[in-house]
C-alpha cells in the first residue's frame, strides 16, 4: 500500500483516518486541500508528511503560477502548508526545501517541485532500508521488543523507521516478540502498527499504553525502539505523546531505548535558533471514542500530541548515516 503518491497531477494519499478497516485513497488537486489532509491526519507520520509536503508545494507551485503575484501566492500557500502540523520538523523542512528551489521563472515551477518530490520519494526506500541496517546492531536473537506510534511504511512513504528496523531484525535474527502500545488517542499502534507487523509476519501484541511498566518490570521487554518527528543537535526527542514516560520507565528498568529516524528529522536549530511547537490537538480526540462521547459531559480534555525525551535517556539513535551514542553532537 502506497501512502503517498501523485498521479495525474493529483496528490494521492491513502486515508489513514479509516486504516485498517476501510483502505480508501483520496486524490487531492490542490494546496489547499493537501494542507487540509496533512492537518486532519488522513496522511501522517514525520517522513511521510514531508514527502506530502513536497508534492503539496508542487501543487501550490501549479496554482501560483497563474496567479497576478506568483511569488505572493506561492507565499501562502507555502505557509498555509507549513503551518498544517507544528512539530514535525520534516514538514518545514520540504517546504523550505522546494521554496529553495523555486527561484527561476514561475513557468518552471511546477516540474521543479515535482521532479524533487518524485527524487525524494525514490530515495525513501534507500533511505529506510539503511536506517534498518544501521539499527540491526541493537537486536539479538529471541528479543522481546515494545515500540510506539507507528512507524512503518504508512509513516514514511518507504520501509517504515523504527519498524523497518523492527522487520529486518526478525528476519535476520528473529523476535520472539514485539509489543505494540496502542498509542491513544489516535490508536496508530493498534490501528497502523499491528496492522503492517501482521501483514509482515511478526509476531506481535497490542498493549494498552499503560501496561508498558507491567510489561518492562515483568521482563518482558528488552529493547525499547521508536521513530522521532524531530530530534534535536543534543539528541533531545520529540515523538508521540507517552515515548518520555517510556524512555524514563526503560531507564528505571535498564532497558536499552532507541530512536530511529531519517536526517531529515534532525533541526540542528533546536535548542537555541529554535524551539519546538507540541502539537495540541482537539480534546475530542480524548473524549470520544470513535465519535461517541465516553467522558463525563462538562468534562474538557488536554490532548499534547507529542512530548519531549531529553537526549540523555536515548541510548542509542540511529540515522542512515550511522549509529549514535550519548552525548549526541548533531
Ligand atoms: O501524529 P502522527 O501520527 O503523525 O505521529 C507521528 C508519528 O508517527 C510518530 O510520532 C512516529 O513515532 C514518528 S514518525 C515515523
Amino acid at each position: 500500500m502506497q501512502a503517498v503518491d501523485f498521479q495525474e497531477g493529483k496528490l494521492r494519499l491513502l486515508d489513514q483516518r479509516e486504516l485498517p478497516q476501510v483502505v480508501r485513497y483520496l486524490e487531492i488537486g490542490d494546496a489547499e486541500g493537501a494542507a487540509e489532509a496533512i492537518r486532519d491526519m488522513a496522511v501522517r507520520g514525520a517522513p511521510a508528511i514531508g514527502l506530502a509536503a513536497a508534492y503539496a508545494m508542487a501543487l501550490a507551485a501549479r496554482e501560483a503560477t497563474g496567479t497576478a503575484d506568483p511569488a505572493a501566492t506561492l507565499r501562502t500557500l507555502s505557509d498555509l502548508i507549513a503551518q498544517a502540523r507544528p512539530t514535525a520538523i520534516n514538514l518545514r523542512h520540504e517546504v523550505e526545501r522546494s521554496l529553495g528551489l523555486l527561484t527561476g521563472s514561475p513557468a518552471t515551477w511546477y516540474e521543479t517541485a515535482l521532479g524533487h518530490a518524485e527524487a525524494m520519494k525514490d530515495g525513501q526506500r534507500r533511505e529506510d532500508e539503511a536506517l534498518a541496517q544501521n539499527a540491526l546492531p541493537l537486536f539479538r536473537p529471541g528479543m522481546r521488543v515494545l515500540t510506539h506510534c507507528n512507524t512503518g511504511a504508512l509513516a514514511t512513504g518507504g520501509l517504515g523507521t523504527a519498524f523497518a528496523a523492527i522487520v529486518l531484525a526478525h528476519r535476520e535474527l528473529g523476535l520472539q516478540e514485539v509489543l505494540a502500545d496502542e498509542t491513544r488517542p489516535r490508536l496508530q499502534g493498534a490501528r497502523l502498527t499491528a496492522f503492517e507487523l501482521g501483514q509482515a509476519g511478526v509476531p506481535h501484541r497490542v498493549i494498552v499504553d499503560g501496561a508498558a511498566a507491567y510489561c518492562m518490570a515483568s521482563g518482558l521487554v528488552d529493547l525499547v525502539i521508536v521513530g522521532a518527528d524531530r530530534i534535536g543537535s543534543d539528541g533531545r526527542t520529540a515523538n508521540k505523546i507517552g515515548t518520555y514516560g517510556l524512555a524514563v520507565l526503560a531507564k528505571h528498568h535498564g532497558i536499552p531505548f532507541a530512536v530511529v529516524a531519517p536526517r531529515s528529522s534532525c533541526d540542528p536549530l533546536w535548542p537555541g535558533a529554535r524551539e519546538v511547537e507540541i502539537e495540541q490537538r482537539d480534546p475530542r480526540e480524548v473524549l470520544e471514542v470513535m465519535g461517541q462521547r465516553v467522558a463525563s459531559a462538562g468534562s474538557d480534555a488536554l490532548n499534547p500530541a507529542f512530548d519531549v525525551t531529553p537526549g540523555e535517556l536515548v541510548t542509542a539513535i540511529v540515522r542512515e548515516d550511522g549509529l549514535f551514542r550519548p552525548p549526541y553532537a548533531f
